[in-house]
């Protein structure tokens, strides 16, 4: 039998280099098994059959992330007092550096995240995706899309104008009209009898504190579900949805740097 090569100086090199790089993520995996959750929801099987339309719920995601990202900077400009939040607005799109940019990102971006959150609803609708054993991330889902909603109403107040006041003066007398909680939701929302600087307030702390806490805590939830249940395959594929996929045990390092070997032979996903 032919004696082993002892390594070569390069090759000692590259894994002493190896061993290097992944030392932070081993240390991490090994306290708080981080590493090991992120590479199965990153390497997680999805039938093999699956579309682009199913990238809409990812699209969302992208939108909430950059509506949260321009809201942060927004908020190190605006400033909620009535005598002011006007002129801060002026000074973000007229003087702050990139201002008119990440204001127009954050305004036009609004509107992106409802369409998208729709156009992810319907193919979920279209795909079936809402039934068994989905039902809760629907539900779920109708949470997100109302907080998105009053996300959108409440930010609206805040360049303080005349559009924003009189559409939220129209807003709140909608909420007054429903039955039994209606006077007592509008009068909430106004934080008195009539919009004032109160409601200014009340209304900037909703949609920077209340609503993106609740949103991001939903989003969470939503893709634990997502992940837990699996993806649905599109209805026309043979793959009924919500069938059980058996997956096969993983003999890959901890690390988050090799992805699992590539599926067995004969199987879609
Ligand atoms: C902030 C808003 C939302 C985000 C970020 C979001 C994100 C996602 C992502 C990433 C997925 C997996 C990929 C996909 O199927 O596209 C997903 C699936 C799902 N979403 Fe959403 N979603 C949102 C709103 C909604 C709404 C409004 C509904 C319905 C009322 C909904 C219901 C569902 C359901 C039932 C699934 C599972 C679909 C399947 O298994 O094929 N989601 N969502």
């Amino acid at each position: 039998m032919a004696a082993r090569r002892p390594p070569s100086k390069a090759q000692l090199r590259r894994e002493r280099m190896e061993a290097a790089a992944t030392y932070p993520l081993d240390w991490l995996e090994e306290r708080s098994g981080l590493v090991g959750g992120v590479k199965y929801f990153l390497f997680r099987n999805v039938p093999g059959d699956i579309n682009w339309m199913q990238t809409l719920g990812s699209a969302t995601l992208t939108a909430f992330l950059v509506q949260a990202t321009t809201g942060v900077i927004l908020a190190m400009y605006y400033k909620p007092s009535p005598h002011d939040a006007y002129a801060s607005i002026q000074n973000i799109t007229d003087h702050v550096t990139m201002g008119w940019l990440v204001r127009g990102m954050h305004k036009w971006g609004a509107s992106v995240f409802i369409i998208l959150m729709f156009l992810h609803m319907a193919r979920v609708f279209l795909f079936g995706a809402y039934k068994y054993p989905r039902e809760l991330n629907w539900i779920v889902g109708v949470l997100l899309l109302t907080m998105g909603m009053a996300e959108g109403f409440t930010g609206y107040l805040l360049p303080w104008d005349q559009t924003a006041y009189w559409a939220s003066v129209v807003g709140i007398n909608l909420n007054g009209t429903a039955p039994f909680l209606g006077p007592w939701l509008a009068q909430f929302l106004r934080g008195g009898q009539e919009i004032s600087g109160d409601t200014l307030s009340r209304f900037y702390s909703i949609h920077m504190l209340v609503i993106p806490g609740a949103i991001i805590g939903l989003i969470v939830l939503h893709l634990y579900l997502v992940i837990r249940l699996g993806v649905t395959s599109p209805p026309w594929s043979p793959e009924a949805a919500g069938m059980e996929r058996p997956e096969p045990a993983s003999t890959v390092r901890k690390g988050l740097t090799h992805p699992p070997a590539a599926a067995e032979p004969g199987g879609s996903e």
